[in-house]
C-alpha cells in the first residue's frame, strides 16, 4: 500500500481532483500560488483553482493515531453520527455507525430511502465530516483532518461512482478519463483504465455519443484510472436497465478482483447484494443487519 507520505514525495505540486483540465484549456501559472484557466472550444469560461505547495497536503500532516493497526481496516469507524440543521428543522441522518472494511472487500449497503446511505458514503470518502463520532483510514484520523487535507485524501486515495455519470459533454472517452490521469500520482492511462471497463471500442466517443452503461463505464474508469485504494459508488445502476447494469457491475467486480480495491455500493437493488463479500443494511442511521453470502455470485449472473 502506497502512503500518503511517500506518495507525496513522487507528485510536489498537483491540482486538486475535482478540477477538470482537459484539451483546449489553458493552463497559467501565477504568483500566491493560483491558477486561472482558460476554457476554448465552448463559450470561453475563466475559473480559480487553486493549487497546493510542496508538501502542505502531506498525508503525514493528517492527524496519525496508534488505533488502527497497519495490518487492520483500511477504514474504521465508530459511533459516526450526522445530523443536518436546515433552520428550525433537524434531521439526524446518522444515528451510531460502527464500522469497518476491510482490505479488498466487496461491500454492498442497502437500505431504504432516506437511510442514511450516501451520508454515511460521503463520510467515509471525505466529502462530509460526521457531527460526532471518528473514522479513520489507514491509520489517519479522518475526523482531525483540516479540508485541505481532506481533499488531498479523496484525490489519492479514493474513486467516487455516482448514479449520473458527470462526465464532461465537450470531452471524449479518453479526454474524460485523462482529466484524472493528468492529475494523479501513479495512474495507468485512460486507454488501459477504459480497456478495464471494456471500451477499448469507444474511447473517442463524447458521452452523447455513448449508451447509459456505457457512459457509467467511463465514469468507473475515470474513478479507477489512478488506482485509488477505495471505489465508493453510490447507486452505480440506479439509471440504468438490467442488462446495462450487469455491465456496469462486471467492471466494478473486475476492478475489485484485479486490483483489489475496496469497493463500497450503495444501491436498492437486494439481487445486487448477492455479489457482494458483505452486505450491510442500513435503517433509521444505523446498520440494523450485516450478511456474508456464503456463496458469492458473479455479476453476469444476476438479473433483475
Ligand atoms: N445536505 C443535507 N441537508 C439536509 N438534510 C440532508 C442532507 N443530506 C441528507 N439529508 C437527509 O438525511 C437523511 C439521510 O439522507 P441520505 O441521502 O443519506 O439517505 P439515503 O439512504 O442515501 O437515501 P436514498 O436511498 O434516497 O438515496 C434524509 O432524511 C435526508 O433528507
Ligand atoms: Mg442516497
Amino acid at each position: 500500500m502506497r502512503t500518503p507520505t511517500a506518495m507525496a514525495r513522487r507528485a510536489p505540486h498537483r491540482l486538486r481532483p475535482d478540477t477538470a483540465i482537459g484539451q483546449g484549456q489553458l493552463v497559467t501559472y501565477c504568483p500566491l500560488g493560483w491558477v486561472i484557466v482558460a476554457h476554448f472550444g465552448f463559450p470561453a469560461r475563466l475559473a480559480a483553482v487553486s493549487v497546493r505547495r510542496r508538501g502542505a497536503l502531506d498525508g503525514a500532516d493528517m492527524a496519525p493515531t496508534a488505533t488502527p493497526a497497519a495490518d487492520g481496516p483500511v477504514f474504521r469507524a465508530r459511533g459516526l453520527t450526522k445530523t443536518y440543521r436546515m433552520g428550525e428543522i433537524e434531521v439526524q441522518a446518522l444515528r451510531g455507525v460502527d464500522l469497518d472494511l476491510h482490505r479488498g472487500e466487496f461491500v454492498v449497503l442497502l437500505g431504504p430511502s432516506g437511510s442514511g446511505k450516501s451520508t454515511l458514503l460521503n463520510i467515509l470518502g471525505g466529502l462530509d465530516v460526521p457531527t460526532s463520532g471518528d473514522v479513520w483510514y489507514e491509520g489517519h484520523h479522518l475526523t482531525h483532518a483540516t479540508p485541505r487535507e481532506l481533499t488531498r485524501f479523496r484525490r489519492d486515495h479514493v474513486g467516487f461512482v455516482f448514479q449520473f455519470y458527470n462526465l464532461i459533454p465537450s470531452l471524449t472517452a479518453r479526454e474524460n478519463v485523462a482529466i484524472v490521469t493528468d492529475l494523479a500520482v501513479d495512474p495507468m492511462t485512460p486507454e488501459q483504465a477504459l480497456e478495464r471497463v471494456d471500451l477499448a471500442n469507444r474511447m473517442d466517443h463524447f458521452p452523447a455519443q455513448l449508451s447509459g452503461g456505457e457512459q457509467q463505464r467511463v465514469a468507473i474508469a475515470r474513478a479507477i484510472a489512478k488506482r485509488p485504494a477505495v471505489l465508493l459508488c453510490d447507486e452505480p445502476t440506479g439509471a440504468l436497465d438490467s442488462a446495462t447494469g450487469v455491465r456496469v457491475l462486471e467492471a466494478l467486480e473486475r476492478v475489485n478482483a484485479e486490483l483489489g480495491t475496496t469497493t463500497v455500493v450503495i444501491t436498492h437493488n437486494a439481487d445486487i447484494a448477492r455479489m457482494a463479500h458483505r452486505v450491510l443494511y442500513l435503517g433509521d442511521g444505523r446498520i440494523v443487519r450485516e450478511d456474508r453470502p456464503t456463496k458469492r455470485t458473479a455479476a453476469r449472473e444476476l438479473h433483475w
